[in-house]
């Protein structure tokens, strides 16, 4: 049996508890079959977790999340809240643990399943055997800069502030992360940022250049504005391989890489921290999806992108690959035999509910694993 192991589990709001349930079945199925010795606590986050109590992230679930070994969070947010507080927001509760674990390395991975291609709202030729990387940077940016606020003028105008702001060592620590995946890929990576416009961007551009003349000659580095990003995604998205960018320009580009997938409930992502002396690192494992008012509680959502969560958990937390791998076979295999959620849906397929497609990837593991014991 492989060493315990403990995952907090943040199911989270709206479509969160039905497609955490599937997770779940997972990780007890690799429990079961694979001696996985994965031990999970739940916790509340977000809206959920302001009805119970008050905040969107208690100390206490923080504690748990710090103790842990892992975190697999699926989404918070919703209409219920939208007139709370600002700064207790269910989403608050979600930067705040991505802040206090310095989770400052978002790696959301676009890779388009073969059986999916037609599934994509982007020609065939465009996003067949697609496998690109985003490298988000994730506990800095506009997103936690100072000042920040809305503030009413002598005027009586009212005006909105965020700061933009970035430090080379910031800077250094993702893209090194980013030019460590590449090297383990197709070794490119292209940095993505507003260098024409934003200060914050020169010295991103700056920063990314120096790092790589001094320490990755060896991996091939290009730079993009945002916008030409955004354009270029849809035009040849091949022409990528690992993408390094800042918190808000990460959000929106991976949303859209996201629809060359084929849906955002395809995508999923890993946030790491700094490997410590010890060898371990904080993560925390999540669709890169919301949690989507619109469709929660109707039992329809995809739960792969949670799924292939979990795979990646196996991968960069535990050092499963082979079960990593495994997994990420029985859903390809899954796709394969037609099997979809309403959002990958096309003709020929059968539809399937979330905990249906749970289950076809529980009995694609089992079948799996009969036959190669046979
Ligand atoms: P969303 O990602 O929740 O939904 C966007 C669209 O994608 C919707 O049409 C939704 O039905 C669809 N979709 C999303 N996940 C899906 C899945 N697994 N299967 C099938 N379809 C899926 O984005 P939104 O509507 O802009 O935001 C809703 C709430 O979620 C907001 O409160 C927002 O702040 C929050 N949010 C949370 C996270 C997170 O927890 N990481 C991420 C994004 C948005
Ligand atoms: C995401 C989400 C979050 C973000 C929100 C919910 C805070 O959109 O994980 O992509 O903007 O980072
Ligand atoms: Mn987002």
């Amino acid at each position: 049996m492989s060493s315990p192991k403990t995952v907090v589990v943040l199911p989270g709001d709206g479509l969160g508890p039905e497609v955490m349930a599937e997770a779940l079945k997972v990780i007890s199925w690799f429990n079961q079959n694979f001696a996985a010795n994965i031990q999970t606590v739940e916790g509340d986050i977000g809206g959920c977790s302001i009805d119970k109590h008050g905040v969107p992230l208690s100390d206490t679930t923080l504690d748990k999340c710090r103790a842990a070994d892992a975190v697999l969070l699926a989404a918070v947010g919703g209409p219920k809240w939208d007139k709370v507080d600002y700064n207790i927001r269910p989403e608050a509760g979600l930067l705040k643990l991505r802040k206090s674990l310095e989770l400052f390395a978002n790696l959301r991975p676009a890779k388009v399943f073969d059986a999916l291609v037609d599934a994509s709202t982007l020609k065939r030729e465009v996003v067949q055997g697609l496998d690109i990387l985003i490298v988000r940077e994730l506990t800095g940016g506009v997103y936690f800069g100072e000042p920040r606020g809305i503030e009413t003028l002598p005027n009586g105008e009212r005006r909105g502030i965020n700061t933009q702001v970035y430090t080379t060592s910031e800077i250094h620590r993702v893209t090194r992360v980013a030019f460590d995946m590449a090297r383990k890929r197709q070794n490119r990576v292209c940095s993505a940022e507003k260098a024409n416009v934003m200060e914050s961007g020169k010295l991103w551009r700056e920063e990314v250049t120096a790092l790589h003349a001094a320490e990755y000659k060896d991996v091939e580095l290009s730079h993009m504005y945002a916008d030409n990003c955004a354009m270029q995604l849809c035009r040849r998205p091949s022409q990528f391989d690992v993408i390094v960018t800042d918190n808000l320009f990460g959000d929106i580009l991976s949303d859209e890489a996201a629809m060359l997938t084929g849906s955002l409930g395809m995508l999923p992502s890993a946030s790491l921290g700094a490997v410590k002396p010890n060898g371990k690192r904080a993560a925390l494992y999540e669709p890169i999806h919301g949690s989507a008012p619109d469709i929660a509680g109707k039992g329809i959502a995809n739960p792969l992108a949670t799924i292939l969560s979990v795979a990646m958990m196996f991968r960069y937390s535990f050092d499963m690959k082979n079960e990593a791998d495994i997994l990420e076979q029985a859903i390809e295999a899954v796709l394969n035999k037609g099997l979809r959620t309403a959002d990958i849906m096309s003709e020929g397929g059968t539809k399937l509910s979330t905990a249906e497609m749970g289950n076809a990837v529980i009995e694609t593991l089992s079948a799996a694993r009969k036959q190669s014991a046979a």
